[in-house]
Order: C-alpha cells, then sequence, then structure tokens
C-alpha cells in the first residue's frame, strides 16, 4: 500500500514539492488550491511525466479537501510570497488567515497526520497551525532549518571547492534575519570551518545565508524561492513516511529545551513515523545560546501580534 501525501497551495513551493514526492514513486499525492483548475491541470501534467519517470503513483489536484481524507502528511504551503523590499513578517496577517482556515479543513479529516508547515513568517505559522490543528506537538513540524543550512552547505562547499556532501552543518534558531548558524558544530570532512576560512570571511558567508531568500527574491522580482525550499520539504516527507529517523534541523515546539518555552524555534529534531520523535539538544556556545533566545524571542513578537488579532 501506497502512502498518501496531501500538498496544499499549489504554487511554486507547492507544486514543486508535489512533483519531487511523487516523483519518489512510495506516495498518492494530493495537490490543492482555491484557483480553479490549476491543480488538477499541474497534477494531471506530472501524472503524466509517471511513463517517463516510471513511476506508478497517483497525483490528483482538487479545490476542495475531501479527497486528501487520511493523509499520512500533509504540506502547508500556502499563502502569499514575499515581493522584492517584503520581509517574511511582512505576510504575517494575511498568511495566519489563510493558514488557520486550511489547517482546520486538513485536521478534520486527516487526523492522524504529520503536518509539515512552509508557509512564512514559518516559525508563527507553524505556531498558528499547531494551535488550530490541535495535534499533539510531534505533529506538527515547520520546514525551515534544513533549506538554510543547504544554503549555508552551499556557499561554503563553493568557498573551499569541496563536496557539498563534505560540509556539516547547522542552522537553527527562526527563519529570518536572526537564524543562528553554528559555526563551532560546522566542519568540512571533520575539520572545524573556522580553521579554514578566515573569521570576516565567514562572517560574510554567514551573512549571505541570513539574506539567501531575499537574494533569490531580488532576483526573481515576482516571488520566492521554491526549488531549495521544496527539496527541504520532500526530505521531511520522506523521513517520516520511511520512519528514517533523520537528525534534521526544523521548527519544533519547545517546551524548555534550550531554555524556550512555548514556541516553536529550529532546532535538530529526529524526524521519524511519528513526526518529531525527539529534540536534539547539542552543546551551544554562549554566544550561540545567546542568539537562539534573541531569535526565539521575535519569533515570539508576532506570536503576541496574532494573538490580539
Ligand atoms: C526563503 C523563503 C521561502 O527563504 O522563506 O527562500
Amino acid at each position: 500500500m501506497k502512502f498518501k501525501v496531501t500538498v496544499v497551495g499549489g504554487g511554486n513551493v507547492g507544486a514543486t514539492t508535489a512533483q519531487r514526492v511523487f516523483e519518489k514513486g512510495y506516495a498518492d499525492v494530493v495537490l490543492v488550491d482555491i484557483v480553479e483548475d490549476m491543480p488538477q491541470g499541474k497534477a494531471l501534467d506530472m501524472l503524466s511525466s509517471g511513463p517517463v519517470i516510471g513511476t506508478d503513483a497517483q497525483i490528483i489536484g482538487s479545490n476542495t479537501y475531501d479527497e486528501t481524507a487520511n493523509s499520512d502528511v500533509v504540506v502547508i504551503t500556502a499563502g502569499i510570497a514575499r515581493r522584492p523590499g517584503m520581509s517574511r513578517d511582512d505576510l504575517l496577517m494575511t498568511n495566519m488567515k489563510i493558514v488557520g482556515s486550511v489547517t482546520k479543513e486538513v485536521a478534520k479529516r486527516s487526523p492522524k497526520a504529520v503536518l509539515i508547515v512552509v508557509s512564512n513568517p514559518l516559525d508563527a505559522m507553524v505556531q498558528h497551525a499547531y494551535k488550530i490543528s490541535g495535534f499533539p506537538k510531534e505533529r506538527v513540524v515547520g520546514m525551515a532549518g534544513i533549506l538554510d543550512t543547504a544554503r549555508f552547505r552551499t556557499f561554503l562547499a563553493q568557498e573551499l571547492g569541496v563536496s557539498v556532501t563534505n560540509v556539516s552543518a547547522f542552522v537553527l534558531g527562526g527563519h529570518g534575519d536572526t537564524m543562528v548558524p553554528l559555526i563551532g558544530s560546522t566542519t568540512v570532512g571533520g575539520v572545524p570551518v573556522s580553521k579554514l576560512i578566515e573569521s570576516t570571511r565567514l562572517e560574510e558567508i554567514v551573512q549571505r545565508t541570513r539574506d539567501g531568500g531575499a537574494e533569490i527574491v531580488k532576483l526573481l522580482k515576482t516571488g520566492s524561492a521554491y526549488y531549495a525550499p521544496s527539496a527541504a520539504a520532500a526530505q521531511m516527507v520522506e523521513a517520516i513516511l520511511l520512519d528514517r529517523k533523520e537528525i534534521l534541523p526544523c521548527a519544533a515546539y519547545l517546551e524548555g529545551e534550550y531554555g524556550i518555552n512555548g514556541l516553536y524555534a529550529g532546532v535538530p529534531v529526529k524526524l521519524g513515523a511519528g513526526g518529531v520523535e525527539d529534540i536534539i539538544e547539542v552543546e551551544l556556545t554562549k554566544s550561540e545560546a545567546a542568539a537562539l533566545k534573541a531569535s526565539a524571542s521575535s519569533v515570539q513578537e508576532l506570536v503576541n501580534v496574532m494573538a490580539k488579532a
């Protein structure tokens, strides 16, 4: 029996995530969007690629939610994307309404699913989905850390002329200007990165990572990144469906871990069939711990704004 995955939002991030999951062949996919006929068209197009790719998975598009019933994983990408000059936080109130109503629809039809939230501002949106769904914290998780870490690893590998697979790194904290790359535990072929790149250059690479999303928004002009975000979301889907128990940086609900309470923040988690099966507490330097707290408090500010709405 194949798994069932719903992707809500048929825009670039959602459609590309649906494509990546469909191409793996282990899950049937439902792509939902409010735009009439659009998800059906994209799904039919993807389905027709099956014979070429060699997958017998099914994919359908829908403008309603009944087809999503009993999904194993639901990926929420719905919402508006950034335009040049906008911060992720500018999307807060619009996307809060969208993510809230989507969560309500999917949670009642797939009460056992793991929800992966991708919509921005990420940490606030996943917190909202957690509240609206009523799901246990293990089954509501946000995608950001894998993306931010992938950007960091890409830039480090480019700098050093080595394979991206040799760069091991973690970017924690909120998905925003306050994200926290863990320099102390970043290694290249086992060698600490601070021994390979001098500190001012390393700081530039960290800054480019922080601005990684904005750099792409500026180039695309009409939307934000989607190839790397969808790759990250698909990796999370796979870790859950295949119960890989993979340790990945994700936005998880913290209750005291890292000194943060009652709030989503990007931390390393063990992702498996149960969703967030464990939160891994890596040792942080004093400045990293302080940066993580500062990042969490900027997420808290957004949560407070939502609470007043
Ligand atoms: C980015 C957006 C999707 O980082 O948040 O590209």
